[in-house]
């Protein structure tokens, strides 16, 4: 699995990181011998691409796609060459994942600048595609988007971020069925003293959040599921 977390927010207060860390423990609990990589943007922010980045891409697409191994050897300059450094890594932590799990909180009806800096570094053309098959390599990828808002955003951008990032990994190759939202809404109503009559509807969709990534991390055990 690789687990990202793009709240600013401190761990002891973002919503999205007590939830995909929750989502973390009880799919490592039932999952022993997979693969776990974290990644906190926050702390570790991805820079935001530039020019030599976008040269290298138009060079890939129209000289034509290449293995992830001769993309250095299309570097037309120390510029883009360290571009795809910061890449690479990246693009193959996704490609290893068999689950992606996403915290993504709503900055101002999008998700945080620093997670789309991650989005954009890693839409490297052909980067995820099989170019024996020219499918994609991410056809069996399970992607865990939890989100939160201050808000229940229905007025400015309904269902904001949720749309952008699955119509995203769905443009990568994830098939739409492989993805899952969890959200948290009306995150702010414990402080906004304006707010305060929404706290019951605040508390209750936490707690269904909380049910929700449990559930859906937690393995079904052959003796739960229905008889066949
Ligand atoms: C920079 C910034 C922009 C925000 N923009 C919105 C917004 O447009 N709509 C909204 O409902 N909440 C907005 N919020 C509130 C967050 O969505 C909310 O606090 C959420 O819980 C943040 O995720 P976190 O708890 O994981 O840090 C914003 C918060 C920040 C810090």
């Amino acid at each position: 699995m690789l687990h990202l977390d793009s709240s600013a927010g401190l761990p002891g207060e973002s919503v999205t990181r007590e939830l995909t860390a929750r989502f973390a423990l009880a799919w490592r609990a039932g999952h022993a011998t997979a693969g776990y990589r974290y990644r906190d943007l926050a702390a570790s922010p991805v820079a935001p691409v530039d020019t030599a980045f976008c040269e290298l891409g138009r060079r890939l697409e129209r000289d034509g796609l290449v293995p992830l191994e001769e993309v250095a050897a299309r570097a037309a300059s120390p510029a883009e060459e360290r571009q795809w450094a910061l890449a690479l890594p990246l693009v193959r932590e996704v490609r290893d994942a068999t689950v992606l799990l996403i915290g993504a909180p709503m900055y101002n009806l999008g998700v945080p600048a620093l997670l789309k800096s991650w989005i954009d570094r890693i839409s490297v053309p052909g980067a995820f595609t099989d170019l024996g098959t020219g499918r994609s390599v991410l056809s069996g990828t399970r992607v865990v988007l939890v989100t939160a808002r201050g808000g229940t955003g229905l007025r400015d951008a309904p269902g904001a971020p949720v749309p952008y990032l699955s119509a995203y990994f769905r443009k990568l190759g994830v098939p739409g069925d492989a993805i899952d939202v969890i959200s948290a809404e009306l995150t702010v109503a414990g402080l906004v003293p304006g707010m305060a009559g929404l706290r019951p509807r605040a508390e209750g969709s936490l707690a269904r959040a909380r049910a929700a990534v449990t559930r859906l991390a937690t393995p079904v055990s052959p003796a739960a599921s229905p008889a066949s």
